[in-house]
């Protein structure tokens, strides 16, 4: 016998002379039908494994290349034209099956993992909120719009709603003329509402200021002429045609929803958008507690 394989198989022997020596101290029962096939896979693949290592690294001592030679050879290294062994291409399939199979059902995507139960409580969670509370009165959502408010809100918008002396929004009234005179001149799109952008310069001069006037003191008393230019978008009332275009006389659902999505920038700042923060009925609960700000 070739001593590469009488090597591999003595090596194989310590190995399992080992494993005895660990099942003795372990009190291992032998006897038990269960520990002995585990034990005799265990020699089987001792083995196996040095048993073919040493055949193969044997046959690499005195085994050459053959077949036919390829046309082309790079500095006299060349390639023979074998067929791929059918081991290898099995090989190659196999990890392509099973690379699908782990990325779809296995460890990656079906793993337990803490986060993926902390989200699916969050969502169990909500779902029962939103049964409970779907026909919630409007006592409650203000009450709800209020303790979130103050904690979501109030560090930017301040706890009665009055923006912090010019830091953001100041909820208990609509606009400032200032507010409304920069939309005119600049448009604006950033709430995405179904109208999409307002286009800059919708009225120059005086009738800017005459309906930035009349937005600001909350569209009361007569509508000056260039009004009519805004109604065609925001409405008659300037309630924003129920949810085309932002109401301007108030803090409505669609409005709140808006801003919250998107996040919005004007002459007073930046507000950082909450999107998938609040569910549905928190909205309506937000919306509520803020139209109960303004004056
Ligand atoms: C073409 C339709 C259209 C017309 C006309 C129009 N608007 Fe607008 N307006 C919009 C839309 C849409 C928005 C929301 C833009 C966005 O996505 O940010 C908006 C936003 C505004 C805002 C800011 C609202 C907010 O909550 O940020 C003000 C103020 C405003 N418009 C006032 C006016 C005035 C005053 C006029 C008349 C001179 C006018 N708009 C004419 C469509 C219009
Ligand atoms: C990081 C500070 C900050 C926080 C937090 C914040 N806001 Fe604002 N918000 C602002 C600023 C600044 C503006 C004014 C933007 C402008 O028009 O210049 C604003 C404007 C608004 C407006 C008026 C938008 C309009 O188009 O007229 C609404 C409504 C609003 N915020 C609602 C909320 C609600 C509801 C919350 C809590 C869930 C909230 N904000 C949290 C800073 C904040």
């Amino acid at each position: 016998m070739n001593s590469f394989i009488v090597k591999g198989l003595v090596l194989a022997g310590v190995l399992i002379v080992a494993t005895l020596v660990v099942i003795k101290q372990m009190h291992i029962d032998l006897s038990d039908p269960v520990n002995l096939i585990t034990f005799l896979g265990a020699v089987a693949i001792a083995v196996l494994t040095f048993g073919v290592g040493a055949k193969y690294m044997a046959q690499m001592k005195t085994d050459t290349a053959g077949g036919e030679l390829a046309e082309e050879n790079w500095d006299g290294i060349g390639e023979y034209k074998n067929e791929l062994p059918a081991g290898w291409a099995w090989s190659y399939v196999g990890t392509m099956i099973w690379a699908i199979w782990y990325f779809l059902w296995g460890y990656p995507l079906n793993a337990y993992s803490q986060i993926g139960e902390y989200n699916q409580e969050v969502k169990n969670y909500n779902k029962k909120f939103e049964e409970i509370h779907k026909n919630a009165s409007p006592e409650v959502l203000k009450d709800m719009g209020e303790s979130i408010f103050l904690v979501q809100c109030a560090p930017c918008h301040g706890e009665t709603g009055d923006g912090l002396s010019g830091k953001a929004q100041d909820f208990t009234s609509r606009f400032t003329k200032e507010q409304v005179l920069a939309v005119i001149k600049n448009g604006q799109h950033q709430l995405k509402f179904p109208l999409g952008a307002m286009p800059a310069g919708l009225a120059q001069g005086k009738d800017a200021e005459a309906v930035a006037e009349y937005v600001a003191n909350g569209l009361k008393g007569d509508a000056p002429a260039a009004w009519g230019t805004c109604a065609g978008c925001h409405g008659q009332d300037g309630k924003g045609n129920g949810g085309s275009a932002p109401d301007l006389a108030g803090y409505d659902l669609p409005l709140v929803q808006h801003v919250l999505a998107n996040g919005k920038t004007g002459i007073i700042g930046h507000m950082p958008a909450f999107p998938g923060r609040f569910t549905p009925v928190q909205e309506k609960a937000l919306a509520a507690y803020l139209s109960t700000l303004k004056q």
